[in-house]
C-alpha cells in the first residue's frame, strides 16, 4: 500500500491559529511533516500572516518556504441573509476567502513551477459550496462555492506539473467559528439531523487533508472530498 506519511515533506497551514487550522497543523506533525503556521495575528509558533495581504503573502513563502504542500484554512463568515448584508460585509467575506485562498495559490504554484518538484494544494470548502447556506451567510456559501470551482481550474493547471489541487469540504465541524453561527442548542440541534448522528471534529478534517497530501493521494486531483457525516450526499 501506498504510504500516508508525510515525513520529510514541508507544509504551510493558513488559519492555523484555531480550529481546523490547528487541527490539520496537528495531523500533519504527526504525519511526520515540517508544518509553518500562519494566522492573521502571531501567536506562539503561529507565524503572522494576513492572507488578504499580498506582500504578507510573499513575505511568508520567501521567509519559510519552499512548501510541498499548502493547505488554506483561513476564513471567516457572517451570519447575514441578503437583506442585511452590505457591500462591505459581503466584499471582507470574499476579500478573506475567495481573494486569500488565491493569492495564497498563486504564491504556491509559483514555487511549485519554479522548482519542479510537485506539489499539493488542499483547500477547505464547504458543504455550503455545494447547495447553499440553509439560512443567511449569504456571502460566506457564495465564497466557498467560488473556492469549489476555483480549485478544479488549478488542478488542470497544476496536473502537467506534478501538482494536486483539491478541496476538502466540512459538513459542520465544532469549532469557534461554528458555535458563534449556530450556538450550543443549535450545534445540539444540528447533530441530531446528521446521518453519523455526530457533527464533525478537527480530526476528520486533519485526517482527510494527511490523506490529500501523501503519496496515497496522488491519484487525486480536482476533487472535492466532503466529509460532512452524510450530511449532504451527492
Ligand atoms: N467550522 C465549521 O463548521 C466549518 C464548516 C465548513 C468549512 N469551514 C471552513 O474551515 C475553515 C476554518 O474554519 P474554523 O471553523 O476553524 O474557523 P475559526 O474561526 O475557528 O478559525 C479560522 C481562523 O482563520 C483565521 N483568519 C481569519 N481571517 C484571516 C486572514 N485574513 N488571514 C489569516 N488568517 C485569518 C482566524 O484568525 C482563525 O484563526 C474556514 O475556511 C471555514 O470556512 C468550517
Amino acid at each position: 500500500m501506498t504510504s500516508f506519511s508525510l515525513a520529510g515533506r514541508c507544509a504551510l497551514v493558513t488559519g492555523a491559529a484555531r480550529g481546523l487550522g490547528a487541527g490539520i497543523a496537528d495531523g500533519m506533525e504527526q504525519a511526520g511533516a515540517r508544518v509553518t503556521r500562519a494566522d492573521r495575528a502571531a501567536a506562539g509558533a503561529v507565524l503572522a500572516c494576513d492572507v488578504t495581504e499580498e506582500a504578507q503573502v510573499a513575505g511568508l513563502f520567501a521567509a519559510e518556504g519552499p512548501f510541498d504542500i499548502m493547505v488554506c484554512a483561513a476564513g471567516i463568515t457572517r451570519a447575514e441573509d441578503i437583506f442585511a448584508t452590505s457591500r462591505a460585509s459581503f466584499e471582507e467575506v470574499l476579500r478573506v476567502n475567495l481573494t486569500g485562498v488565491f493569492l495564497c495559490c498563486k504564491a504556491a504554484m509559483e514555487g511549485f513551477r519554479a522548482r519542479g518538484t510537485g506539489g499539493r494544494i488542499i483547500l477547505i470548502g464547504s458543504v455550503v459550496g455545494h447547495q447553499g447556506a440553509l439560512k443567511g451567510h449569504v456571502a460566506y456559501a457564495a465564497s466557498k462555492g467560488a473556492v469549489h470551482t476555483m480549485a478544479r481550474t488549478l488542478a488542470r493547471t497544476g496536473a502537467p506539473m506534478g501538482v494536486t489541487v483539491n478541496v476538502v469540504a466540512p459538513g459542520v465541524v465544532e469549532t469557534e467559528m461554528s458555535a458563534a453561527a449556530h450556538g450550543p442548542a443549535g450545534l445540539a440541534a444540528l447533530a441530531a439531523t446528521m446521518p453519523l448522528g455526530r457533527l464533525q471534529q478537527v480530526g476528520d478534517m486533519a485526517a482527510a487533508c494527511v490523506y490529500l497530501a501523501s503519496e496515497a493521494g496522488v491519484g487525486i486531483t480536482g476533487a472535492v472530498l466532503d466529509v460532512n457525516g452524510g450530511m449532504l450526499m451527492r
